[in-house]
């Protein structure tokens, strides 16, 4: 149903309406659309704008159309151009000339973002539930190799040892500053956009106040040229998802290489895993793979919507429509990777021995060394020089650090004696890392809990939304 033409003599040719068309990808709005719809009508029928009777009509339609839109019983046609114009077609369905009493004082404009804005909000919750699950396994996990000791690497080099319930931790604090961002976001985005009309306002006594809080967000439009304009929420929604993306690719790359046969740390879980249609041998990580993959196609819808946006006029332009498809693309594809990556991380095993092995290779206790002259107030540059001679020496001779005679310590420098030997132990140098959020296990164990009981606070909260969002929309 057209919800515009009494000024032209002709109707618009295929291809125009071919391309106006959202229908096939904003039809997931329709339950939003028709809440925002109920608030509306809630306002025209406190000002006196329509008659007690058809409000009561309207009000019956609506909810009659919640229900079956929800049911499948009320689904778009071919000739439906979004959702609006669908749902308007329920109403004249049901309700004849009535139907078309709802548009009163209300345009596609402020309607559209109002319904986007609560489509985000209830996605992104859920989506910040998703990501405290994922929390949750990796900090289990953590907890499970605290003990565990492993090289820890920089530029993919041996570079120190580090618990390897540490190494896994660090993701949990990555996904922490996601959850802090959504939660900035969530106060950014309660802004209700009903009452901008098609830019400027309405003539008609509507109550912009009253319809935000029926919908449940915290402020109302300052600006109605403005309110219909800015899909700010959408570019940030789509920068955090982004970032989720990205925390999680990282994930995907480490367990990667961890599940190779040269590291072989990482026992993925069969139904984490997938098979090789022909190397029968084959038992790949994909979910992590996939985990990878998918943050381009996050990242590209960020960067899609963000193109859109430059240099376009204030106001409602059409280009608008183009927010939809990046954002839905992106929360159904976090949806599909969050369960599994959690899954993956929940179920995976790591060998203890291969670790605690690999751990001292790579001469990665040199540090300890220099460490060790400091400590007896040799200044760093000449420990770390030092440090370095004892490196290229046992290269040379194809020994460990501490397999160093007491005589080629102390002609590599006068205060270097045979008692480095005792930090020269992959776990003497873990236990001594016990500043603020250092490798030692008592530390690790103190970030966990601190992890966990955010996490607790963090999912009591989202929880709390979710219930307030649910009962605003059943209202
Ligand atoms: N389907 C449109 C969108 O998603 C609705 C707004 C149309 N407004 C207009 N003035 N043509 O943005």
């Amino acid at each position: 149903m057209a919800l515009w033409g009494g000024r032209f003599s002709l109707s618009p040719a295929d291809s125009v309406f071919a391309l106006s068309r959202s229908i096939h990808f904003d039809w997931r709005l329709a339950p939003y659309d028709l809440r925002s719809s109920l608030a509306h009508l809630s306002v025209l029928r406190s000002s006196s704008l329509i008659s007690k009777d058809d409000a009561k009509a309207i009000e019956g339609a609506l909810k009659e159309l919640v229900s079956e839109v929800a049911s499948g019983a009320f689904a778009p046609i071919a000739s439906d151009e979004d959702v609006h114009s669908a749902l308007e077609r329920g109403l004249t369905e049901k309700l004849g000339a009535t139907g078309g009493v709802l548009r009163a004082g209300r345009s596609r404009n402020d309607q559209v973002t109002t319904d986007l804005r609560l489509f985000a909000i209830d996605h992104i919750l859920e989506i910040a539930q998703l990501l405290t699950l994922l929390q949750d396994a990796i900090l289990d996990k953590a907890s499970e190799y605290v003990d565990a000791s492993a090289p820890g690497f920089t530029h993919i080099q041996h570079a120190q040892p580090v618990s390897f319930g540490h190494e896994l931790a660090k993701h949990a604090h990555a996904f922490a500053r996601d959850l802090d961002r959504i939660h900035d976001w969530l106060a950014r985005t309660s802004v209700s956009s009903l009452g901008a009309g098609a830019l400027a306002g309405s003539s008609l006594p509507l109550d912009p106040q009253a319809t935000a809080k029926d919908l449940g967000f915290s402020q109302t439009f300052a600006n109605s040229i403005d309110a219909v304009s800015d899909r700010d929420y959408v570019a940030e929604a789509l920068y955090i998802m982004s970032m989720v993306g990205i925390h999680l690719s990282r994930i995907g790359e480490e367990w990667t290489y961890w599940a190779s046969t040269e590291f072989a740390w990482a026992k993925v879980a069969d139904q984490y895993s997938t098979g090789s249609s022909i190397m029968p041998q084959k038992k790949n990580p994909d979910m992590a793979e996939l985990a990878r993959g998918k943050s381009g196609r996050l990242v590209g819808n960020l960067v899609s919507v963000l193109t859109m946006l430059k240099g376009l006029p204030f106001a409602y332009n059409r280009d608008l429509q183009e927010d939809k498809e990046p954002l839905f693309d992106s929360i159904d594809t976090l949806l599909l990777v969050l369960p599994a990556v959690t899954g993956m991380v929940a179920t995976t095993d790591f060998d203890r021995q291969k670790m605690l092995d690999a751990a001292p290779l790579g001469f990665s206790l040199a540090t300890e060394i220099a460490d060790y002259l400091v400590l007896k107030k040799i200044p760093f540059a000449q420990a770390h020089e030092a440090a370095g001679k004892c490196v290229t020496l046992c290269e040379s001779t194809n020994r460990e650090l501490h397999e160093l005679s007491d005589l080629e310590y102390s002609s590599i420098h006068a205060s270097l004696d045979g008692g480095v030997r005792a930090v020269l132990t992959v776990k003497g140098a873990l236990d001594a890392r016990v500043t603020h959020g250092g490798t030692a296990p008592s530390q690790v164990n103190a970030q966990i809990k601190k992890a966990r009981s955010e996490n607790v606070a963090t999912q009591k909260s989202i929880g709390d939304a979710q219930k307030a969002f649910t009962g605003m929309m059943r209202a």
